[in-house]
């Protein structure tokens, strides 16, 4: 039996109840003889600040850095708004993605047939959606130099953020969505702002020269950015994996996120580069959602985008798809089964709590087995 190390950070707010529900499934999977799993855990966000005046300390990086994957829940809320920025709990996040070295973020927006009819979209549009988007996660705007506020002089200020990439950002992230299309659909549609932006321009024919060269067999397709916009809620089926940078990564991945229900309902990975040796990535699994204080401590919380990030992790540090798929029709069961957290509930359908989602889940994965 494969042996995995996980390390798994709760965080703040409702993540130790999420985590809990996630450490269930672990142990339904590990009783099955997938594989034995063995657990570290850590303190990210507010708690760490707490504990030791850092959103994370230096020994936990060292145990992000030595496990095969990270399982991190959510962190932040109220009680560290004034901490300083440095040690805010978000700083914890970023401090893992960077030195983690995760460039490559992945936001899969898949509708569970049980919720269309949640979508603020028809049905017939969101039904079977299934896409990926893979967004730059650690270059372009969000990090460019220079980057300042400079004060004129004449009672006007100027705000400067600086775009930047280079030719092997764009390949690096390039070759994670041709690699994943060849496992899905077998197509990428790449969006940038060529039109306006020279990294647009760069992004564009780094893409195109890298699908020439080693990617010839899958479908490449270029859009502008605004118009992917409108198009995924026009009809997103037409994607499949969307790769794009950073800023137009961040907001074109909440709308897809947005076409499939509830923030709870939504799984993330962050991988970094392929060891050439052991054909192992450095990657981080989380929830796209927040530490939700307004929900905190009351059995509320949904907690299947925790369990979704687990299934990310089957399948893209474990190799385990098969596993992955079984995780995945366990959630589609259980939600046509007619179990809601409160953020999905519907009328007919039975209410319940985090507790009692992860045990459904757990059990019907044991149907399953
Ligand atoms: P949030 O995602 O925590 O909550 C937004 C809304 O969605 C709330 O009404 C919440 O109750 C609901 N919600 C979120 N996750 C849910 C779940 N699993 N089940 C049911 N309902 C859920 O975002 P918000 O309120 O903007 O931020 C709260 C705190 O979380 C802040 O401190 C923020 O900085 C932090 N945050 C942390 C993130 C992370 O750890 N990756 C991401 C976003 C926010
Ligand atoms: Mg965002």
């Amino acid at each position: 039996m494969p042996s995995y190390h996980l390390f798994l950070l709760p965080g703040d707010g409702i993540g130790p109840e999420v985590m809990a529900e996630v450490e269930k499934v672990i142990h339904a999977f590990e009783s099955d003889g997938l594989a034995t799993f063995e657990i570290e855990k850590g303190l990210v966000g507010g708690c760490a600040y707490d504990a030791h005046g850092a959103a994370i300390s230096d020994a936990d990086m060292a145990r992000a850095e030595a496990a095969d994957a990270v399982l991190l829940a959510a962190v932040g809320g109220p009680k560290w708004a004034s901490v300083p920025y440095e040690v805010r709990p978000e700083a914890g996040l970023l401090r893992l993605r960077k030195d983690l070295g995760l460039y490559a973020n992945l936001r899969p927006a898949v509708c569970y047939p049980a919720l269309a009819s949640a979508s603020s979209l028809k049905p017939e549009v969101v039904e079977g959606l299934d896409i990926m988007i893979v967004r730059e996660l650690t270059g372009g705007v969000y990090f460019g130099e220079p980057k300042e506020i400079v004060d004129l002089g004449n009672g006007q200020k100027r705000a400067i953020d600086t775009q930047v990439y280079d030719t092997y950002e764009i390949e690096r992230i390039g070759r994670v969505a041709f690699d994943l299309a060849r496992k899905r659909g077998n197509k990428v549609t790449s969006a940038e702002k060529h039109n306006v932006m020279k990294s647009g321009v760069l992004w564009k024919d780094v893409i195109t020269a890298l699908h020439k060269r080693e990617y010839a067999d899958v479908q490449l397709e270029h859009q502008l950015a605004d118009a992917l916009g409108m198009q995924l809620v026009r009809w997103p089926k037409q994607f499949d994996v969307i790769v794009t940078d950073n800023l137009f990564g961040d907001m074109l991945s909440d709308v897809a996120a947005m076409l499939t229900g509830s923030l709870g309902m939504l799984p993330s990975a962050s991988l970094g580069d392929q060891n050439p040796k052991t054909g192992k990535r450095k990657a981080m699994y989380e929830p796209v959602h927040g530490s939700a204080p307004d929900i905190a401590g009351k059995g509320a919380a949904n907690p299947i985008a925790m369990i979704a990030s687990f299934g990310m992790a089957l399948r893209y540090s474990f190799g385990a798809g098969a596993a992955a798929d079984r995780l995945d029709a366990a959630i589609a069961s259980v939600l046509a089964d007619g179990f809601r957290t409160a953020d999905i509930k519907s009328d007919g359908c039975t209410l319940v709590s985090t507790m009692a989602m992860g045990d459904a889940i757990v059990s019907a994965l044991g149907k399953s087995a």
